[in-house]
């Protein structure tokens, strides 16, 4: 588990603060639609706000690939900060340019401003050194609270450490404690629940979390090759034919290491994969082990949403991620509706992984009622692999 040193560790009061942010957000027609990683970020700005530190927030925005794109300027994010913290957080229009030097050497303590995206400079995802030292030129102290972007090994996330005194804020804090304490010591039964589509995006986590958890569900599209490897027709269904090997050895594991491995029983099956994904379908609860072979199992079935939801609500520890079926179409949601809800009525402390999972608990009003949902997608995966996270591993020991 990781000991790292947090703001609070060091001194910050009137010292120049390069903090790297992931306030890459959801965006529609230039509004954001969720501000959850703004909002998430608060507390270590406002706490070194409050300390009299001259704050440099800098983060990524989608995938500009090294060319500045207005598309993906950071100008939505310095306006709702500003709005969130009742002061104007100025954006510069360039990295380490003269106008973010300019505006950071302008920075009175208690002041915070915004570079634009850091991705708009082709040398911040190569994490090349030159870039990183320049960044490091304009701070005193770095400190890295981007959870969701803590598996990239970046200029911003990780390369700058080598150059100032590094540590975490509050939200990576939180992050890796709430997560790392249910994977190190969680209370039980401790029960992991997996969806998405693909076999080969889970592999490592479905084999470390067998070393862990007292029972792991499995649903969503991968649930399919599962069964196949169970030796079950899967009719037109994702099937990730390379990798029944490995969820028959999976199956072993699990029963040796005497861990449940609840896979559907039941799924709800359709003529074919919705186009668009939204559109109206017409559909059948079939038994897992008769799926026709004209049709595609698109979520979980009914009895498998009692079963799954049965098991989360016995549960002290429950850590879910990946969707349970086509959750984008309201027919295909329900299984994934029934495991948001499942986590919101369980007495049990309830973790989710980002992304897809995440997103459902809020869209469905869920939110309040888990214990945490994490803002990294990719990152929480990683962190649920038992991978090395090098936004993490970069900052200083305690
Ligand atoms: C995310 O949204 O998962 C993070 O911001 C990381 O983004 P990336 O996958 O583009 O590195």
């Amino acid at each position: 588990m990781y000991n790292k040193k947090t703001i609070e560790d060091v001194a910050v009061a009137g010292k120049k603060v390069l903090v790297r942010c992931d306030f890459n957000v959801p965006l529609k027609d230039g509004k954001i639609t969720s501000d959850k990683r703004i909002v998430e970020a608060l507390p270590t700005i406002k706490y070194l706000l409050a300390q009299g530190a001259k704050v440099i927030l800098c983060s990524h925005m989608g995938k500009p690939k090294g060319e500045v794109n207005p598309k993906y300027s950071l100008a939505p994010v310095a306006a709702r900060l500003t709005e969130l913290l009742g002061q104007t957080v100025e954006l510069a229009n360039d990295i380490v340019g003269e106008d973010a030097k300019a505006k950071a050497a302008a920075l009175k303590e208690g002041q915070a401003m915004l570079l634009e995206n850091v991705r708009f400079d082709a040398r911040e995802e190569k994490n090349d050194p030159e870039f990183a030292k320049e960044l490091a030129s304009m701070a005193e102290v770095y400190v890295n609270d981007a959870f969701g972007t803590a598996h990239r090994a970046h200029a911003t996330t990780a390369g700058v450490a080598d150059y100032l005194p590094a540590v975490c804020g509050y939200l990576i804090q939180k992050e890796i404690g709430i997560m790392g304490k249910a994977l190190a010591n969680p209370e039980r039964p401790f029960v992991a629940i997996l969806g998405g589509a693909k076999v080969k995006d889970k592999l490592n986590v479905i084999n470390n979390l067998l070393t862990k958890v007292d029972t792991l569900i499995i649903g969503g599209g991968m649930a399919y090759t599962f069964l196949a490897a169970k030796g079950y027709g899967v009719g037109k269904s994702l099937l990730d034919e390379e990798k029944i090997d490995y969820c028959k050895d999976m199956m072993k594991k699990a029963e040796e290491k005497g861990v449940k491995l609840l896979l559907p029983v039941d799924t709800t099956v359709c003529a074919g994969f919705p186009d668009p994904i939204d559109a109206p379908v017409e559909t059948k609860n079939v038994s897992a082990d008769a799926i026709p072979a004209d049709m595609e199992g698109l979520d979980i079935g009914e009895k498998t949403m009692e079963l799954y939801a049965e098991a989360a609500k016995s549960a002290k520890t429950v850590v879910w991620n990946g969707p349970m079926g086509v959750f984008e179409n309201p027919t295909l949601a329900k299984g994934t509706i029934a495991v948001a809800k499942a986590l919101a009525e369980s007495e049990a402390t309830t973790i989710v992984g980002g992304g897809d999972s995440a997103a459902a608990c809020e869209q469905l009003g869920f939110a309040d009622r888990i214990t945490h949902i994490s803002t990294g997608g990719g990152a929480s995966l990683e962190f649920l692999e038992g991978l090395e996270l090098p936004g993490i591993a970069c900052l200083q020991d305690k």
